[in-house]
């Protein structure tokens, strides 16, 4: 099993790319293969762009999806919703690439904890026909979130995260 990272935020240094690898983190424990997309070193265009089209990165990126069995996707919320270059993302996925496989949601917020970027989120993938799993993981105040090493220090969040994740595998097993 391969599941691909995702993230709404640019490096793994940030708060997503943080949060989504310590997902992949927890499925390579599982036993599962990972990778992680980032969009700093291997940026993908805006959808519609001169060019765009025969962009050599977007034409990895589909294949990537198309060789995964399941993504592990978080966006940071940006005025109450998923952020552009998370949106941008998906706008390069198409149902031939992830139709019928399950997607884990997580958020992250600077203010306070709630649903809306993962509804959207939700919203979004049953126009691709994906299977986004029940359990998710939204992180208010995000900046109080990770200690200096980058590690979850709410043991609440590590549990949930183990959860969505163990989800995501299940799901994928079920489905295969
Ligand atoms: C353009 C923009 C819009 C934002 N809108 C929201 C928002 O609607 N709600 C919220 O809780 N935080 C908002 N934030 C804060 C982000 O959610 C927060 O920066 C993000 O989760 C990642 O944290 P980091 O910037 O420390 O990496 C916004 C940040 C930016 C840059």
């Amino acid at each position: 099993m391969k599941i691909l990272g995702l993230s709404g935020e640019y490096r793994t240094t940030s708060k997503c790319g943080m949060l989504v690898n310590h997902a992949l983190d927890i499925a390579k424990g599982m036993g599962v293969e990972t990778i992680f997309w980032d969009l700093d070193t291997d940026p993908l265009p805006i959808v519609g762009e001169e060019g765009c089209w025969e962009n050599e990165n977007v034409k990895r990126f589909q294949e990537l999806v198309t060789n995964c069995d399941a993504i592990l996707a978080a966006s940071p919320e940006y005025h109450g919703t998923m952020s552009g270059a998370m949106k941008n993302t998906f706008d390069w996925i198409y149902g031939k690439h992830i139709s019928g496989k399950p997607v884990g949601l997580m958020s992250t917020l600077g203010g306070v904890q709630n649903a809306n970027t993962l509804n959207h989120m939700r919203i979004m993938l049953r126009w691709l026909h994906a299977w986004p799993v029940p359990e998710q993981l939204a992180i208010g105040k995000v900046k109080e979130a990770f200690d200096d090493e980058g590690n979850l220090v709410d043991e609440d969040h590590v549990d949930r995260l183990t959860k969505l994740v163990e989800s995501v595998i299940e799901t994928t097993k079920k489905l295969s």
